[in-house]
């Protein structure tokens, strides 16, 4: 473990536990796959330039869902290194579908929670990190299961280089509410409230939203 980076310790899980399993044709390939690309959550920590094969900018995607917008992005920006977390394995292989077939050979894939991948990566080592629609846990009573909170939040910025940016959007109005305190509320995080930009991609997720007369929130930050 990093020293001065923290760590997050949560009883309740922020993803939902979705039961729905791979083809064995698509397990074999994700299998394969995820031995070249694949990063795990245990170990010690992370060395880009290793991991990389060269010294770059890297990039942490939270909760890519299907990845679509991982995909769209890491085509449209070959120089940035780009590690993806998503803890449901058809999302998953999608990536590293894309990956392989798009020769987009500079996208990591982890399989697991980014809590717990947090404690391998370095403090001060990334140049971004993106959490688009994080699981939005509507009802109050599941408000402590979403991703942005103050903890999680202190423990992501510790990991940004300064000058490095935070990309948050949703379509939850009271989420995007506590996830401008939370960063307002962070002395290390300068920014706010930003214009749907047109380069971040659509996802299903997100139209899905649009479809039922919800608009995205987006903001962006950056490491002081
Ligand atoms: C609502 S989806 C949005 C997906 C995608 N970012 C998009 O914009 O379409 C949120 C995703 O975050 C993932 N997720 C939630 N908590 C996570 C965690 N702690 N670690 C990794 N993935 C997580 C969920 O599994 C889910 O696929």
């Amino acid at each position: 473990m990093t020293a001065s980076a923290r760590s997050v310790r949560r009883p309740a899980a922020s993803f939902k536990v979705r039961r729905r399993g791979l083809s064995p044709k698509r397990q074999a390939e994700f299998d394969t796959w995820i031995e070249t690309w694949g990063l795990s959550i245990d170990g010690p920590p992370l060395d880009w330039p290793a991991v990389f094969g060269r010294d770059g900018r890297v990039v942490l995607d939270v909760g890519f869902g299907h990845g679509e917008s991982t995909i769209a992005m890491a085509a449209a920006e070959p120089d940035l290194d780009v590690i993806g977390v998503e803890v449901h394995t058809p999302g998953a292989v999608t990536v590293l579908d894309a990956i392989e077939h798009q020769g987009l050979h500079q996208i990591r894939v982890v399989h697991g929670d980014v809590l717990l991948l947090l404690d391998r990566v370095p403090a001060g080592s990334l140049a971004g990190i993106r959490v688009y629609f994080p699981d939005p846990w509507t009802k109050r009573r599941n408000h402590h299961r979403r991703l942005i909170r103050q903890d999680v939040l202190a423990a992501l910025v510790d990991r940004l280089s300064t000058g490095g940016f935070l990309h948050l959007a949703t379509d939850i109005a009271d989420y995007a509410e506590s996830m401008e305190a939370v960063c307002t509320a962070e002395p290390r995080l300068t920014g706010g409230v930003i214009d749907r930009p047109d380069w971040r991609p659509l996802t299903r997720f997100e139209q899905r939203g649009l479809d039922a007369g919800r608009r995205p929130t987006d903001l962006l930050y950056t490491r002081t």
